[in-house]
């Protein structure tokens, strides 16, 4: 069957098997090489660890979420070139999901015991700005882009110096959600109103609070 030719159901059914991947087993991803392969594996100390798993986890729990806001929206976008476009990138997103969940299980911590709760808040939220239409839906997604960029670059500098390998994930997933963010714009994603904004990062600022304990 053509993607054209998915029903909605066909579309339910897809994203119910995408959830538990997402939050309970390795997802599928584009196959491209864990950046962290070709990293330095230089020994941290005790307190580096605790600092680089706390990082990653709120990492890995911030591409649970992308991931959740891109199947949402996919779900209810309404042009076939969006949704085929949001697709693409929950992709890389899942290249991002198991690269941070490797490098948490490589310093021997875990990923965030509230992920289920993150993705289904996520799914719900992609899924009612797709319903807003899809010029809105991608304005908040380059702006969601935006903000994890900001994230990122604020771990880059967090992370212990020497956990080379975190950094080589951080550092392709900057590029990768900088490359998501001009898409969005391009496809013809609108600048969301200040409010709106602000409650993103109200909501983000939860998340990491969260995440970097539990
Ligand atoms: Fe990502
Ligand atoms: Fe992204």
């Amino acid at each position: 069957m053509s993607e054209r030719d998915q029903t909605f159901i066909d579309r339910c059914i897809a994203q119910a098997d995408q959830a538990l991947r997402t939050v309970f087993a390795e997802p599928v991803g584009s196959g491209r090489k864990n950046p962290a392969q070709s990293a330095d594996n230089n020994e941290l100390s005790a307190a580096g660890k605790t600092t680089s798993v706390r990082l990653m986890r709120i990492n890995h729990a911030g591409e649970v979420c992308a991931q959740a806001l891109y199947q949402g929206q996919a779900l209810t976008a309404r042009d076939e070139k969006t949704r085929s476009k949001m697709t693409e990138a929950a992709i890389e997103e899942n290249d991002h999901l198991a690269w941070c969940r490797q490098r948490i299980h490589e310093l021997g911590g875990h990923t965030s015991l509230l992920n289920p709760v993150w993705y289904t808040g996520s799914l719900a939220l992609g899924a009612a700005t797709g319903l807003l239409g899809d010029k809105w839906s991608l304005g908040f997604l380059a702006e969601t882009e935006s903000q994890v960029g900001k994230h990122l670059e604020d771990h880059l500098q967090r992370l212990p110096e020497n956990d080379s390998k975190s950094h080589a994930i951080l550092e392709q997933m900057k590029t990768d959600e900088a490359k998501h963010q001009a898409t969005a714009v391009k496809s013809g994603g609108v600048e969301l109103p200040v409010p709106a904004k602000k409650l993103m990062t109200l909501m983000s600022k939860i998340m990491t609070t969260a995440a970097y304990r539990i």
